[in-house]
């Protein structure tokens, strides 16, 4: 498969053209954008056909969303694209307003109730079948006062059926001592 450049406004465009295109959020293969519609703001995933790594990344997002519909905590699927010329898989999303969670900010902030939230998204997600949720702090965004956290990013997530020799309760744990690793270098809590 050729890679034709095309700037990410102009595909962004294509994908669905009520969408306005707000800026980049990361510099990788799989293009995160944010963009707006109505006033509302959303995240606009997408990977050219080029890029097989990114396509089944956000395909795997897009199931896990789907199962994963009803769990708080995380910015949901608001739209699924498909047959966009050039584009192998692109989903919306919403955006969650906040700060990036910064290791090397240290913002001191004793919050308990913020670790026990991220918790119970992460054994929602579980209970749904969904493991290894490759929490750290690019994939997770705290609300400005500190009392809620968000995931993000779902993308790397395996699901409970593709688990053939590991033990679900040994993924389970690892997921949780993420979420401890997270909170103790970014000091979240104590
Ligand atoms: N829904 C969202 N709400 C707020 N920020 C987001 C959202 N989606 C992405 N971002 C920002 O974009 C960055 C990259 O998005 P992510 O989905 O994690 O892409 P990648 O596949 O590159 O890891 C995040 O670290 C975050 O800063
Ligand atoms: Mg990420």
């Amino acid at each position: 498969m050729r890679y034709v450049f095309e700037p990410r406004k102009a595909v962004v465009e294509r994908i669905d053209s009520s969408l306005n295109y707000l800026g980049a959020l990361n510099p990788s293969s799989v293009h995160v954008n944010k963009v707006e519609r109505d006033g509302r703001s959303y995240t606009l995933k997408y990977a050219k056909e080029a890029f097989g790594w990114g396509i089944d990344h956000i395909s795997r997002e897009r199931e896990v969303l789907l199962r994963a519909g009803d769990v708080l905590g995380i910015t949901h699927l608001v739209q699924d694209y498909e047959g966009v010329e050039g584009v192998g898989a692109a989903i919306l999303k919403e955006f969650y307003e906040g700060r990036m969670v910064r290791e090397d900010e240290t913002p001191m902030v004793y919050n308990t109730q913020l670790k026990k939230q991220l918790t119970q998204t992460v054994s929602a997600l579980h209970s749904r079948g969904i493991f290894s949720v490759d929490l750290h702090s690019a994939n997770v965004v705290i609300s400005a006062d500190f009392s809620e956290a968000c995931i993000i990013d779902l993308g790397t997530c395996v699901f409970a059926e593709d688990f053939k020799y590991t033990s679900l309760d040994d993924v389970k744990h690892h997921d949780m001592k993420d979420i401890d690793t997270l909170f103790r270098r970014c000091r979240l809590s104590f």
